[in-house]
């Protein structure tokens, strides 16, 4: 599986099979979506059809449901699932903190309510997403179809208010089609450059009506795996850290 892999995919791949040696037998396992994650569940494939892992899965997008059934994981809904043990995902951005940046792949609402619904978050990545403050990478901003360019000006006159940065956002694009989520939704990317206080941002953009849910993934990660081009992998723990305010 892993012959000729680049510097990148040899990182993310040792993430992925370190976090899929963190699944139990019985467990069930929010499955997260990206190419890293997509290393993930390949791993986790390989444990069920190797080792007789029992596993049931939560695909966060349809991409990753797919793939999923074709390594013979058993995929059910969050709703069948109820609560999970771990959800595994990639991330765009990392903080000290353990704060994230999500939803490069479009898909971080179905991740936001998937890993709040599971004991832990363990995400998984190479080390350029480490950052010390969120907003370098653009903050994907899920909102409805419906009034979406009204919804763009209110988010860009509230983020002059708040004087980020940054204040211009862009509509996401699929070719000439606006991206359109597995909700059936759109994207607006906000340039922010740096997010002083992502709690307060994250808070503030999700009361803008029109917006669904925010990439920012605050208080909710557990654990980095770290993956780097020569094949070491690091583990960051929050508790061990203690880096999280009271
Ligand atoms: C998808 C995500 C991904 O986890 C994030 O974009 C990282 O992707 P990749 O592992 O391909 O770099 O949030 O919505």
């Amino acid at each position: 599986m892993t012959e000729n892999l680049s510097p990148i995919d040899t990182a993310k791949y040792v993430a992925a099979k370190r976090a899929s040696e963190m699944v139990e037998d019985g467990m069930k396992v929010g499955l997260g979506t990206g190419s890293t994650a997509a290393w993930l569940v390949k791993c986790l494939g390989e444990r069920v059809a190797n080792e007789g892992l029992r596993i049931v899965g939560v695909p966060t997008s349809s991409r990753t449901a797919e793939l999923a059934r074709e390594v013979g994981i058993r995929v059910v809904t969050l709703d069948e699932a109820r609560w999970l043990d771990m959800t595994i995902d990639g991330a765009d951005e990392f903080d000290p903190q353990l704060n994230l940046i999500k939803g490069g792949g479009g898909a971080h609402l179905q991740e936001k309510i998937v890993a709040m619904a599971s004991d832990k978050l363990v995400v998984i990545t190479d080390a350029s997403k480490r950052v010390d403050t969120l907003g370098a990478f653009p903050l994907p901003l899920e909102v409805i179809g419906f009034g979406w360019q009204a919804t763009k000006v209110l988010v860009e006159e509230m983020l002059i208010g708040l004087s980020t940065p940054g204040h211009s956002s862009m509509l996401r694009m699929n070719g000439d089609a606006p991206f359109v989520t597995d909700e059936g939704n759109h994207i607006l990317d906000l340039q922010l450059k740096s997010i002083e206080n992502p709690r307060q941002l994250s808070m503030v953009l999700n009361q803008i009506p029109g917006v669904v849910e925010n990439g920012l993934f605050i208080d909710i990660c557990d654990t980095v795996v770290i993956g780097h081009g020569d094949g070491a992998v690091k583990v960051l723990n929050l508790s061990d850290q203690q880096t999280r305010p009271e």
